[in-house]
């Protein structure tokens, strides 16, 4: 049985903590993230976008994800992530997941109010919470693509989550998806974000928030990726949106590198080598040692 969502930003939101998100698209994937949150005693989401359910499928990744959650004696829910196909929301809602995400960000804001309306009530009968977004989060992804960040507008936010009654909501805030996040300086509008949390009392999400860490940049690069100009979000700037009310935290591209450089490393070093498992298990465990540092990063905050 899956966690609830919402419950755990609540809890999160109370103790100053984020509870993290991590994007899954196959089974080593899921176990490293969930080896990570059991080894820590942490909650975890698991989130599939529609991009994870074209390659893999929804069934497979509920399964996987379920049997994930039903060995771990830690809570973790399944999420959909940027939902904008209303099949895909209904049959998220109707298969079990804990809670889903409408993402109507790129419409103008009336037809975002509608849209997430809609989805709030089908969900909610099903007591399924709801993600919703307002503003654009930058980078371009598989299915998930704006070029240019709009900030979140503070007074629109109160608005939005008053007129749609979503359960958390994804604030704009200078990060994008993806490795390439600024050019230069990184840095994110605390400021907007302090205006948001004083309009908005629902749980408040960072999309776009991988730290791209340099370590696991150079094993990548070592074995043969070329990842010039990557740059993810400096710790420190994560630690602080938290202290100004995030309480989920979305990575994705981390673990993406996590499994690049893993099984680069194992093609490499042992060419004569074709068994799956030796490739894909060094992966894993990178992905679990990913997701243990960003999961501390989130509790640390409330430690001082
Ligand atoms: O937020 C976007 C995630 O990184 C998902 O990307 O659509 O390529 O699976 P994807
Ligand atoms: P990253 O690309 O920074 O990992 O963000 C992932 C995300 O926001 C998924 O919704
Ligand atoms: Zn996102």
């Amino acid at each position: 049985m899956f966690a609830d969502t919402k419950k755990l930003l609540l809890k999160a939101q109370q103790g100053k903590y984020a509870v993290a998100h991590f994007n899954i698209n196959n089974m080593e994937i899921v176990q490293g993230v969930v080896a990570a949150a059991i080894k820590l005693k942490a909650p975890v989401i698991l989130a599939t976008s529609e991009g994870a359910l074209k390659y893999a499928g929804m069934d497979y990744l509920y399964a996987i994800a379920k049997t994930a959650s039903e060995q771990a004696n830690v809570p973790i829910a399944l999420h959909l992530d940027h939902g904008k196909d209303m099949q895909t929301i209904k049959k998220a809602i109707q298969i079990g997941y804990s809670s889903v995400m409408i993402d109507a960000s790129h419409e103008k804001f009336e037809k975002n109010i509608r849209l997430t309306k809609q989805v709030v009530a089908l969900a909610h009968k099903k007591g399924i919470s709801v993600e919703a977004e307002l503003g654009t989060i930058g980078g371009a992804e598989d299915l998930v693509s704006s070029r240019n960040i709009i900030y979140t507008d503070p007074e629109k936010a109160k608005e939005f989550v008053q007129k749609t009654g979503c359960d958390f909501l994804a604030v704009a805030i200078g990060t994008s998806h993806g490795a390439y996040k600024f050019a230069g300086k990184a840095s994110l509008r605390q400021d907007i974000l302090q205006q948001i949390k004083k309009k908005v009392k629902v749980p408040l999400v960072l999309h776009g928030a991988s730290g791209v860490p340099q370590g696991l940049v150079a094993m990548a690069e070592k074995y043969g990726a070329n990842l010039s100009g990557v740059k993810g979000v400096p710790d420190a700037q994560i630690k602080m949106a938290i202290k100004e009310g995030i309480t989920k935290i979305n990575t994705d591209t981390d673990v993406r590198i996590a499994f690049d450089a893993g099984v680069r490393k194992a093609l490499q070093t042992a060419p004569k080598d074709f068994d799956p498992r030796h490739i894909l298990a060094p992966a894993r465990d990178l992905i679990q040692q990913i997701a243990e540092q960003r999961i501390k990063i989130f509790r640390s905050v409330n430690k001082g």
